[in-house]
């Protein structure tokens, strides 16, 4: 009886003291033994490892050309640089996302255009974008959002008809397939992140990659200060064009090498606990569960959850605060979870349209672009009803931690009524 009242109200926890969830990544002897030899050698800036990491992950995904950063919001502001966007140009995308999908595209002085999500994928909606297109606009950047590849078909026709180039954010999706094919070869361009919650962590870090030579070095002359040198120049230490500074260094590249060398197999391991997972809460009333089809297979990234809306709607239960009250009944749980804020558009950057002061970039081309949020109404709903976690299914968690963490779900999900509503 305890076990079954929610431990909020005085319940025992369903995740008990012997379960343990553990923290991506696991750390193995490989990679002590990969980043000490890094640091025993004497290139400790753009070293051996980059390099190495640049070969091997190019390899790994089928790309040409692959550049290490420092961030993924770095790589994918190369992409941006790539196609050759520029002041005032537009790039559509997602409405639902992390803060760079959209920042990167403001990074390089150009404007976001937003488009309203799929409901099931969460993904930006192909049957939208058309209506986005303007005689400004140059790319389309999808997103891959959680760890699952966009529905691509319909998105890279719209761009071939209308002469855009396709970026693919694919930061949280390393080693997602579309038909069979790995995101990150499916447009021009692509940005993946070595962020720690990755699938692939370097700590920080990102990777620049395209088959394209001619976008690759587009992308590559911002690199590193300003390295946009006609043929003649020397190193004369002269500025040709504006440069940031977004090159990685040897440490972090060992890192993320030696976690590349075994990402089939954490990805396989994640996946596996993914889709046990989504076995065990199969037919929880209330749940809608995660996202991945054949065509369109989950990497293992993340978990999300939605809360049906029609269950809050009929209660009377402002959606995002049902999900709140769900998020802290699941914590005493024992189970960590979060609530998502990436309604890009609703942003208080895009809601002042200023981002570097004085209105720019917007005052380029765009002042009077709308960002009001009702115009994403999909995107809000599952921003309202998402909760999320990334660390309790990733190995070496495996059938013990998922299993506890599917109890404390089902157990949520079954006391609905009894979840406490927070105030606003
Ligand atoms: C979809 C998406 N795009 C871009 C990024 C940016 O990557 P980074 O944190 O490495 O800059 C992230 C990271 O969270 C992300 O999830």
């Amino acid at each position: 009886m305890a076990k079954q009242q929610l431990a909020l109200l005085g319940g025992e926890p369903a995740v008990g003291p012997d379960i343990q969830f553990i923290t991506w990544p696991a750390i193995t002897q490989a990679d002590r033994d990969l980043v000490l030899a890094s640091l025993d050698q004497d290139k400790h800036a753009y070293g051996p490892h980059v390099r190495m990491l640049e070969e091997e992950f190019a390899v790994w995904n089928g790309n040409k050309f692959c550049m290490a950063t420092n961030s993924g919001t770095a790589a994918l502001h190369l992409c941006i640089a790539a196609c050759g966007i520029g002041a005032g140009d537009e790039v559509i995308t997602t409405a639902l996302s992390w803060t760079s999908s959209a920042s990167s595209i403001i990074h390089h002085s150009a404007i976001p255009v937003f488009v309203d999500v799929d409901w099931t994928s969460m993904h930006m909606d192909p049957a939208k974008i058309e209506a986005a297109i303007s005689e400004r606009s140059k790319a389309i950047l999808v997103v891959h959002y959680w760890g699952v590849s966009c529905d691509m078909d319909p998105i890279l026709d719209i761009a071939r008809r209308h002469g855009l180039a396709v970026i693919e954010d694919a930061c949280q999706a390393h080693g997602a397939t579309y038909k069979g094919r790995k995101v990150g070869t499916l447009g021009n361009v692509a940005a993946f992140s070595l962020n720690q919650n990755k699938n692939l962590c370097g700590g920080e870090g990102g990777l620049f990659v395209s088959n394209d030579e001619q976008c690759f070095n587009l992308g590559r002359r911002v690199t590193a200060f300003s390295d946009m040198r006609p043929a003649h120049a020397g190193r004369d230490y002269d500025d040709y064009g504006l440069g940031w500074m977004y090159r990685t260094s040897d440490l972090p590249a060992a890192f993320a090498l030696s976690q590349l060398r075994k990402l089939d197999d954490t990805n396989a391991q994640a996946r596996e606990n993914w889709q046990h997972l989504c076995d065990l809460l199969e037919g929880t009333e209330n749940l809608t569960p995660a996202f991945s089809t054949d065509e369109r297979p989950t990497n293992g990234y993340a978990y999300v959850w939605r809360v049906d809306p029609a269950y809050a709607k009929k209660r009377g239960i402002p959606l995002r605060l049902m999900t709140k009250g769900i998020v802290t009944a699941l914590g005493a749980e024992g189970v960590p979870m979060s609530i998502a804020n990436w309604l890009l558009p609703a942003h208080a950057v895009f809601q002042a349209k200023n981002a570097f002061g004085g209105g720019a970039p917007w005052t380029y081309a765009r002042p009077e672009i709308s960002y009001d949020v009702a115009q994403f109404p999909v995107a809000q709903d599952c921003v309202d009803t998402c909760l999320w976690n990334i660390n309790t299914h990733r190995p070496p968690n495996g059938p013990q931690q998922v299993e506890a963490l599917a109890a404390a779900v089902r157990k949520v999900f079954e006391n609905l009524g009894n979840v406490p509503i927070p105030e606003e």
